[in-house]
């Protein structure tokens, strides 16, 4: 980061002196105000719930132009690399800092292969969960229990140890994901296959049965990969600064990642995907797309606690590149499926058409995010709707490693350590039980 000729000045109406604080430009984007010192020089915090202007690091990995609708992974456009790359690909540009070369490939992709199963002391320990248990409540279990299984790359400040538990975490996370849809659908688990590709594997464990052969579909296996590179990294999102706040401290890196994977659930966040698609079959038992007039008046009506899941995002505030990618995904696989009057997608480009000439979403720079058909796609692919978001978290180990990676790496790094504004009683001695 390059400091600025400029510095910004801090002034109080009460005769306080001023103070200059240093303001740092990233090669791209808003620049920073520097307030490290803020409290040691002026005795106060800054109050930014939510982050909503707060740089919580310097970053190098994924640059995103919410105004534009840009993403850059590494400096490469969202479509290219959606476009000429597979995930593992992704993966190393990610995690290395640039795409493999035609060896680098091959070698990238025999180590992550050569990683994919899993310990066989798992499968028991996935049996202590109950069988309709949610997938990202036993994937929350699982990452964090990797921890117990891999104690030579534990050790989250050693480069070694954080390499080698990338690779496992991203060959092991389709394994896991498929073991927790096996056992929920009853079942037995398939082991990984070699001889297939990253997304092949992924579809061969979730779909193949010991019975019978299982043929990879390509539409449907490069649908799953696009899927995984959209979601491969999204710079400081809530998930991936909870793997930094959670890192930070010294854990593991399995542990950090399995605190990824829990607030990815939620459905402001990750399990937005979930929540779109079960709003979308919502709005088809309750009256179906005749009705969708009457369901964005609920959305507008903010008493009704009713959203436009898949509508909206932090940062960007206009159409989310990875949606375009998406629904063009969603479109392909549908044709494929013979599913090209699928209601549910009817429904969503309906909604879609809506919202994009509503004022109401207009004012407010609301857009579809690449949750809003993805879940379509899923769906059509035979994934189960509680299975979507676990699938987000398979795609974003790897942003979350490289993240980790690269905090760890920071010579600035420090144990993350909010302050707060304290609003609550102040010291008061405790009565005796009588007088309570
Ligand atoms: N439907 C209806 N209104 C919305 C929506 C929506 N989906 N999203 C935002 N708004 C409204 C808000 O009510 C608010 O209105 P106001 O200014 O009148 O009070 C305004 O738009 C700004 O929204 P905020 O909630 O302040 O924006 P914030 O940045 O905090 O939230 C978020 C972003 C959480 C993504 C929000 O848009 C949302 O809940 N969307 C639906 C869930 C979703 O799709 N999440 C996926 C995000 S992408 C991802 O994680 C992969």
């Amino acid at each position: 980061m390059k400091l600025a000729e400029n510095k910004a000045t801090l002034t109080y109406n009460n005769g306080a002196s001023s103070i200059d604080l240093p303001v740092y430009q990233g090669n791209i984007g808003p620049d920073v105000i520097d307030i490290r010192k803020l409290y040691a020089q002026t005795g106060m915090f800054t109050y930014d719930p939510g982050f909503l202007s707060t740089a919580s690091c310097q970053s190098s990995i994924t640059y995103i132009d919410g105004d534009k609708g840009e993403l850059l992974y590494r400096g490469y456009p969202i479509e290219q690399l959606a476009t000429n790359c597979d995930f593992l690909e992704t993966c190393h540009l990610l995690l290395y800092g640039d795409l493999p070369d035609a060896a680098g490939k091959i070698e990238f992709s025999e180590r992550v292969t050569h990683h994919t199963m899993v310990h066989e002391q798992m499968q028991f320990f996935l049996r202590g969960f109950r069988r309709d248990a949610h997938p990202m409540a036993i994937l929350t279990g699982l990452v964090g229990a990797l921890s117990a299984f891999y104690h030579d790359s534990t050790d989250i400040n050693n480069p070694a140890h954080r390499d080698i538990s990338a690779i496992r975490l991203i060959a092991k996370m389709p394994t896991l994901v498929a073991m927790a849809y096996k056992y929920n659908a009853g079942q037995p688990y398939m082991y990984p296959k070699n001889n297939l590709s990253y997304a092949g594997n992924f579809l061969h464990m979730m779909f193949a049965t010991p019975c019978e052969e299982y043929v990879v579909n390509p539409v449907i296996e490069r649908a799953l990969d696009r899927i995984l590179v959209l979601h491969a990294d999204h710079e400081q999102n809530a998930s991936t600064s909870t793997v930094r706040l959670c890192g930070s401290s010294g854990t593991n890196p399995f542990a950090a990642i399995a605190a990824g994977v829990a607030c990815l659930w939620g459905p402001a966040h990750g399990g937005a995907n979930e929540a779109c698609l079960n709003m979308l079959e919502g709005i088809m038992k309750n009256g179906g797309i005749e009705t969708v007039g009457e369901f964005m008046e609920q959305v507008k009506d903010k008493n009704s606690g009713v959203k436009l899941m898949g509508f909206g995002h932090r940062v960007y505030k206009n159409y989310d590149p990875r949606a375009k990618l998406m629904q063009e995904t969603c479109k392909e696989v549908l044709a494929e499926l013979g599913l090209e009057n699928d209601p549910l997608f009817k429904l969503a480009m309906a909604l879609e058409k809506i919202a994009l000439e509503d004022d109401y979403f207009v004012s407010r720079k609301l857009y579809p995010n690449v949750d809003f058909y993805s879940g379509i796609v899923q769906r059509a692919i035979g994934i189960p709707v509680e299975l979507f978001t676990a699938v987000f978290a398979s795609a974003r180990t790897v942003g979350w490693m490289a993240q980790l990676n690269e905090m760890i790496s920071d010579p600035e790094y420090k144990i993350g350590r909010p302050r707060q504004l304290f609003t609550g009683e102040t010291r008061r001695d405790v009565p005796p039980m009588s007088d309570r």
